[in-house]
């Protein structure tokens, strides 16, 4: 791959410092950056760390004769693939949003025709602030990428959301980004994934649900549009942002998510991820039941469409990949070969739920269950878990015979 090249643009901000550990992931993933610094990003970092870090001289002034000369504006876009500005300040956004170009930043953001990436960071006001709210739709429209903001304790002092995603989050984002070209292995694949848990309705206000952070859907998602898939994301509740590049349908029961599922067909490969309600209540109540008369509600169950299973069996649309996920506490290899006849899906990903560093922690080890065989892969992240996910399944939708 020849070397991909970011044009990163620093805005002024307390999260501006963020930025140089951005910096350094890139550079050390082999990715050039060229940096434009903003009069008040300078007031957040230093043109030297910047510089420093970066490898490269760093721009600031739209009117230096000398850069001008050497690399203007238009120039300094073009030799981009991608513009990213981290933090986007309100002002930034609001200056993009308008096309205003008063200085070398917000006049390189209207002389691009790259890709553009945020990642925001401002006080909780100032983002929800219905002003930067309309930005947002307005830059979203316009066809930007936003990475973030995350939810959290702020510098400021306060609690919300306008936290800058973490450097290691904005990093993948933008390999995702770099990656959607040419030459991606899953370029030109339609890949659906389900993601998160069902809510199934008692009443207006109850539900009956699984618990699920939906994290490993996501992060399956994003690297599968990391290989250039074209994802939809079918996902029920969870508190995660889109990850870049993928679209997501949200759901909420799993009646939904099995007519948004079938609604994305056809596509390449499914990966059945969610955790899926297996049954719901027969009867919704209208109104909200009250407490008191006559004791608790007996509440009458019945079993939910299996998503996974009905993927596997849609004849000619079926995907030429199904996979599916097994947590099991015990015979995880028995349980899931079983699972996989069952379902009649291709490979399943099962893994040992009763070892009590996975459940909610950042790594896992999983068993690759096909019909061929097994494989056993060591302790990694979850992350690294999805890319590999992610390989695999271009591995076999390029190989004749998926298994
Ligand atoms: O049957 P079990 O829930 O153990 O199977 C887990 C696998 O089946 C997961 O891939 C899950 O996403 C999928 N599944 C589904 N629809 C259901 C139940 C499970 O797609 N109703």
């Amino acid at each position: 791959m020849t070397e991909k090249r970011v044009l990163l643009i620093v805005g002024g901000g307390v999260a501006a410092y963020k930025a140089l550990e951005l910096t350094r992931l890139l550079r050390r993933a082999g990715v050039a950056v060229r940096p434009i610094l903003t009069r008040a990003g300078a007031q957040f970092v230093t043109p030297l760390s910047l510089a420093a870090l970066a490898e490269d001289k760093v721009y600031d002034d739209l009117f230096s004769l000398t850069d001008q000369a050497a690399m203007g504006h238009i120039e300094l876009s073009r030799s981009a693939d991608l513009i990213v500005v981290v933090p986007a300040t309100a002002d930034l956004m609001a200056k993009a949003a308008q096309g205003l170009a008063d200085d070398l930043a917000s006049t390189t953001l209207l002389a691009t025709d790259k890709p553009v990436l945020m990642a925001p960071a401002m006080n909780v006001r100032m983002w929800t602030h219905p002003a930067t709210q309309r930005n947002l739709a307005t830059l979203k429209a316009d066809g930007v990428n936003f990475v973030g903001p995350d939810e959290g304790a702020m510098a400021c002092g306060e609690f919300g959301p306008g936290r800058l995603a973490e450097p290691e989050t904005i990093f993948q984002a933008i390999l995702a980004a770099l990656s959607g070209g040419l030459g991606a292995p899953l370029a030109g694949r339609r890949v659906l994934v389900t993601a998160g848990p069902t809510a199934e309705p008692i009443d207006p206000v109850r539900v009956l649900t699984n618990r699920s952070s939906g994290k490993q859907g996501y992060a399956i998602a994003a690297a599968l549009a990391r290989l250039g898939a074209e994802v939809t994301l079918v996902s029920g509740p969870t508190a995660l942002a889109v990850p870049t590049g993928v679209r997501r349908v949200d759901v909420e029961t799993a009646q939904e998510m099995l007519a948004a599922a079938r609604a994305a067909l056809p596509a390449d490969a499914a990966i059945c991820v969610a955790a899926v309600s297996d049954w719901r209540p027969d009867e919704v109540f209208g109104i909200k039941l009250k407490k008191g008369h006559g004791g608790p509600p007996t509440l009458s169950l019945v079993e939910n469409p299996d998503i996974l299973a009905a993927l596997s069996a849609t004849g000619p649309a079926r995907p030429r990949l199904v996979v599916g996920f097994a947590a099991e506490t015990n015979d995880v290899e028995a349980n899931a070969r079983a699972k996989l006849a069952r379902k009649g899906c291709d490979w399943i990903v099962a893994n040992d739920v009763s070892e009590d560093w996975i459940m909610g922690g950042d790594d896992n080890a999983v068993m690759i269950v096909g019909k061929r065989g097994v494989e056993r892969w060591p302790r990694v992240s979850k992350a690294e878990v999805a890319a590999r996910i992610a390989q695999r399944i271009a591995q076999d939708l390029g190989a004749k015979d998926p298994k």
